[in-house]
């Protein structure tokens, strides 16, 4: 394997964009999803793996360089989608959910594409335990789950996602919903973010409604890490976004809000309504 370079130039990567190529898998999955009550059209089911092809490929390529032989664990994998674009790239992939329907759907996806061998899916019901080795992986990626964590579980699954991780691996953190926006990314709903769970029960009586995750305790248990972002000053962050196609005026504005936020040790990308940054661990 490739040494793992956590601000290395990004480098295009050499792999083609993953196609489906089994024909009799894919129809498993059409029909899988449909048993599901999806539609296997939609951008996020059947178009997924495109979609990460263009959005998380660009962040594995601008932290971690070339992937090949390097061991990646997704957390929170939901349909694979990151973890075939992962493996297309040539990590071998552990990718874990606590939804065994997800895991279902996610392992007819690997084949259809026809990355099964390269991927081990699990399906883990409680992943405040992980079954692994200490210090298993280069890379872990959470994209677009820590805010679907029960906030009590949190500190022990960023634990383990701290035991299971190798020292000098890096912890790709993206697209996650922010407790400090004032507008909670996935409902939209204004201000909820802000007032505590309890009143969804007792007030309004009802089950809890989806907020962010609140990033301190994040920044928290990663201190002993080097902050990429903050080390290469937005460099590998912007170099990502701009290849997922962001605009100039926005990275501007990104770049401007950091450079406030940077003396508070606040990285870029931190600010927004989602969150997201880079971590390495020490050696
Ligand atoms: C939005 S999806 C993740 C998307 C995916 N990582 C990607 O790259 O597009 C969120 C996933 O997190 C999973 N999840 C929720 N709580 C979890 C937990 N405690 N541990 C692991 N996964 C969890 C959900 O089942 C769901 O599949």
């Amino acid at each position: 394997m490739q040494p793992i370079h956590s601000y290395s130039p990004a480098r295009r990567s050499a792999a083609n964009a993953p196609a489906v190529v089994d024909k009799a898998m894919d129809a498993q999955f059409r029909a899988q999803a449909g048993q599901m009550g999806l539609d296997p059209d939609d951008r996020w089911v059947g178009g997924y793996v495109g979609v990460e092809w263009q959005g998380v490929r660009h962040l594995i390529e601008a932290y971690a360089g070339n992937v090949d032989g390097a061991a990646l664990l997704e957390f929170g994998c939901n349909y694979a989608a990151s973890s075939i674009v992962a493996a297309t790239l040539g990590a071998s992939v552990t990718a874990i959910d606590v939804d065994p329907g997800a895991i279902a759907l996610a392992r007819l996806n690997c084949a259809r594409y026809g990355v099964a061998d390269r991927v081990d899916l699990r399906h883990l019901p409680d992943t405040r335990r992980l079954p692994f080795a200490d210090a298993s992986f280069d890379i872990i990626l959470c994209i677009s789950v820590l805010e679907y964590v029960a906030p009590d579980h949190l500190p022990a699954v960023l634990a383990e996602i701290d035991r299971v991780l190798k020292p000098g691996g890096l912890i790709i953190v993206s697209g996650t919903a922010s407790r400090l926006a004032p507008r909670e990314v996935h409902s939209g709903r204004w201000l909820v973010n802000y007032w505590p769970r309890a009143i969804d029960r007792w007030l309004l009586r009802r089950e809890p409604m989806q907020r962010g995750v609140n990033p301190l305790p994040i920044l928290r248990a990663f201190r002993r890490y080097t902050n990429v972002d903050l080390e290469d000053r937005g460099q590998s962050w912007c170099r990502a976004r701009t290849a997922m196609g962001q605009s100039s005026a926005k990275l501007r504005l990104a770049r401007a809000l950091a450079s406030l936020t940077r003396p508070f040790g606040l990285s870029i990308g931190m600010a927004g309504s989602s969150f997201s940054a880079t971590w390495r661990k020490p050696a």
